[in-house]
């Protein structure tokens, strides 16, 4: 193997650098040259590359998002665009693919393999950690810390005014984010998909907590929670507890800034073995990471099976954490 390529695709996650870094010093070391594909399948769409060497993948282990950029791109969903894709890529001696990102980018580089033999490899980069095969994704540590930073802030001013804060966190249709932020923040309660039938419980949980004494409140709500997100559940217990809150929304904060080290080591073993597994001939595969070691996983099973995390149970412990 002489070349391959290397694209972060989908919404871009901490952490992504690293693993970008660790693909193309791993694939330096065995003497294999790496092209970037840049703004994710974009680049890959419209050839737009920059080749990658030692030098290039310097400082960046530290810095949040992806230098290569990324992009979701409409244009690779359609078969004679992928197939003009793989024609240039052999044109260019683009031997195999790295792909970091979620499940939507590896639909997407599995059908390159299916339809043209492309030999592919993916590592799950994505803050939502919905992707199956792997414990935790690349940006999922970092997006919890930052979440539970801004918990701790509204903290300090919650309880200097005796507010309630319903905070808004992102993952798409994933609880995990809300959860963990919820276990790891303190939260008085917490609000993930499918659990809009404990919203009356949430209240009876919240006008006990208040009748007890309890000064403050944070509320933890997860993008695609069923009653509208932070608001429509902040509506909803100011309807029937008669009282005010106030609504954070942390959106894209939780996607940037410098990754944890957890999520640079778990970049930095991705990136490595996603170019073993390439250059020993595999294809097809993702590099999980199960047990802290990095496991390669059928990217087929990867698209077709969701993460087994139980966000409601992780939930309910952080509820049960709050105390009356
Ligand atoms: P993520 O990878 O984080 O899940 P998306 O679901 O937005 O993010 O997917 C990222 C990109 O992957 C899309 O913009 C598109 O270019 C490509 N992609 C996703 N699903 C498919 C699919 N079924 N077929 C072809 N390409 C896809
Ligand atoms: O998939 C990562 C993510 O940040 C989700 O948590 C969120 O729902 C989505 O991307 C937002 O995407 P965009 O930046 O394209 O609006």
């Amino acid at each position: 193997m002489k070349r391959i390529g290397v694209l972060t695709s989908g919404g871009d996650s901490p952490g992504m650098n690293a693993a970008v870094r660790a693909v193309v010093r791993t694939a330096s070391w065995l003497g294999i040259e790496v092209v970037a594909y840049l703004d994710g399948y974009s680049g890959l769409v419209e050839n737009r590359t920059r080749i990658l060497d030692d030098r290039a993948v310097g400082n960046v282990i530290q810095l949040g998002g992806t230098f290569i950029g990324t992009s979701r791109c409409p244009a690779f969903h359609e078969a004679p665009v992928r197939a003009e894709v793989a024609r240039q890529m052999q044109a260019d001696g683009v031997e195999g693919l790295v792909v970091i990102g979620g499940d939507g980018s590896f639909r997407g580089t599995l059908l390159l393999e299916s339809e043209h033999g492309v030999r592919i490899a993916g590592i799950p980069g994505t803050i939502d950690n919905d992707v199956f095969g792997t414990d935790e994704s690349v940006g999922f540590d970092t997006a919890v810390n930052t979440a539970v930073n801004a918990i701790d802030n509204l903290r300090d001013t919650g309880e200097s005014t005796g507010t309630m804060f319903f905070v808004e966190v992102m993952g798409r249709t994933s609880g995990a984010i809300a959860a963990n932020v919820a276990l790891a923040g303190g939260a008085a309660g917490v609000a993930v998909p499918g659990s809009v039938e404990e919203i009356p419980r949430l209240v009876a949980h919240l006008r006990n907590s208040i009748a007890s004494g309890k000064r403050s409140h944070i509320i933890v709500v997860a993008e695609g929670e069923e009653l509208g997100g932070a608001f429509g559940v902040a509506r909803t217990v100011e309807e029937q507890l008669k009282s005010k809150s106030r609504v954070v929304v942390l959106g894209h904060i939780q996607r940037g800034g410098r990754p944890t080290a957890r999520d640079r080591i778990i970049a930095s073993r991705s990136g490595e073995a996603a170019v073993r597994g390439l250059a020993e001939g595999r294809s097809g595969f993702m590099i999980g990471i199960q047990g802290g070691l990095p496991v390669e996983v059928s990217l087929r099973e990867v698209v077709e099976r969701v993460h087994p995390a139980d966000p409601i149970e992780t939930a309910r412990l952080a509820e049960l954490l709050a105390g009356r």
